[in-house]
This record gives structure tokens, C-alpha cells and sequence, in this order.
């Protein structure tokens, strides 16, 4: 009797635990849309990836976000990684939408990579992705 009443209590709590998971998945959309760009780096005994984050902080950053708050870019932030890790510097874009960020990068991508050669040795890539949650 008792041994069944253990059981039934898990097994209650195992339905509400997966009941609230399946509820989080539908209540918990996006807030938000966000491109993450990131540059790789190399350390081995030929080659030395190197990155000037002073110009990139100071003048890269808060130019691009010049041309693109236009276009509804809400902000960014600037992210190193350990120099172990694949990538050095990763900066996510915060837009509402993909969209947005699709006609910033259209009427900017050009003039903003012909300046990755002043603050760094390797060139940029990318990965978009929703934002769905911010805890600051
Ligand atoms: C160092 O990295 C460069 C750039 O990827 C590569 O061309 C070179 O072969 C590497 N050298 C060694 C010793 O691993």
C-alpha cells in the first residue's frame, strides 16, 4: 500500500514536470532575433591569429552599430573567448527580426568587411539564431 502510494506520487510529479516542459515550449516564444559573428583563431607555431579588440570595441563596433540601428538594430555585445578555444571574439547583433538585420547587412556588408583587415587577421563568420530569454 504504501509502496503504491510512492509510486503514484512519482508518477504525479513526472506528468506535472513534463506537462510544465511542454507548456514551456509553447509560452516561451522568441523575444528577439540576433546574428552571431565570430573569428577564428589559430595559435601554432607558424601561424599567430591576432585581433586589436581596442579599435574593434572603440571604433568598429559602435560604427557598424551606426549604420545598422536604422534598420533596428536594439545593440550588441562583445564576447572573448579563452585563447584555447576555436574562436577569439564573438559579438552578437540584437534585431527583432531576421529581416531587419537581412537589409542592414545588404546596404553595409561591403564597406564593413574591407575595414576587418584593420583589428584582425581573420575574417568573420556567422550563425543566427532566436533570443529567447535575457537574465542581466
Ligand atoms: C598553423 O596554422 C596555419 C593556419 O591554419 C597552417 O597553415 C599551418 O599548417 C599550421 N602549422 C602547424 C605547424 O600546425
Amino acid at each position: 500500500m504504501q509502496f503504491q502510494t510512492l509510486a503514484s506520487l512519482l508518477f504525479a510529479t513526472a506528468s506535472v514536470f513534463s506537462q510544465s516542459a511542454k507548456a514551456q515550449d509553447t509560452s516561451c516564444p522568441p523575444i528577439g532575433w540576433f546574428s552571431m559573428a565570430y573569428y577564428a583563431q589559430i595559435h601554432n607555431a607558424t601561424y599567430d591569429s591576432t585581433f586589436d579588440m581596442d579599435f574593434y570595441s572603440q571604433q568598429q563596433m559602435p560604427w557598424v552599430y551606426s549604420l545598422y540601428k536604422p534598420f533596428g538594430m536594439k545593440g550588441y555585445t562583445i564576447n572573448t573567448l579563452e585563447r584555447d578555444a576555436p574562436w577569439s571574439v564573438v559579438t552578437f547583433f540584437y534585431f527583432d527580426t531576421a529581416e531587419q538585420f537581412d537589409a542592414a547587412l545588404a546596404a553595409h556588408e561591403d564597406e564593413i568587411l574591407a575595414r576587418v583587415p584593420l583589428f584582425s587577421s581573420e575574417y568573420p563568420s556567422r550563425f543566427v539564431g532566436d533570443v529567447i530569454s535575457t537574465t542581466f
